[in-house]
């Protein structure tokens, strides 16, 4: 759903500046293309992410799954309420297209909701500019694979 930034609520804004602070760090000089993610936790808490990428193309690690993980590596993998991305190509001055997790984020994603048991929504964003795109993870991977399929709940 598309949204302006004054629509949303103060700690939704503050997610959004995280994500697009968290650009900064993009390690992403093949693509130059710089994301950075932030994750609120159950306490208030906000962990970022941003792209990493390597020589060898295909190793490359999404902001996303670079700021699960490193819920995942404080032992928060359960605890994350809100997400936001934010991302566009580092040639570009002020760009407003907002971005959305690519397929194997969702995935990644998918598995942080369901042991969490808590159901997430993006918030989607470009590098500047007011548009926002909220969508929840089940309509951006309907019909997911997950850790219910292996018997493993939150
Ligand atoms: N990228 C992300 O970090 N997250 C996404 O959801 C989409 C793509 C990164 C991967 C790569 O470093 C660059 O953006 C261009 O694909």
């Amino acid at each position: 759903m598309s949204e302006q930034a004054s629509d949303l609520t103060s700690e939704e804004q503050a997610l959004i500046a995280a994500a697009r602070g968290a650009m900064a760090h993009a390690h992403a000089p093949y693509s130059r293309f710089a994301v950075g993610a932030a994750l609120r936790l159950t306490d208030g808490t906000i962990l970022t992410g941003a792209n990493f990428e390597n020589a060898s193309y295909g190793l490359s690690l999404c902001a996303e799954t670079v700021a699960i993980a490193a819920a995942n590596a404080q032992g928060r993998l359960r605890d994350i309420a809100a997400i936001a991305v934010a991302g566009g190509a580092m040639d570009v001055a002020d760009g407003r297209d907002v971005i959305t997790p690519c397929g194997r984020c969702r995935q990644v994603i998918k598995e942080a909701q369901d042991m969490g048991g808590r159901a997430l929504t993006i918030l989607c964003a470009a590098p500047s500019g007011e548009a926002v795109a909220r969508h929840r993870l089940d309509d951006l991977l309907p019909h997911a694979f997950g850790p219910g399929n292996l018997g493993i709940g939150g």
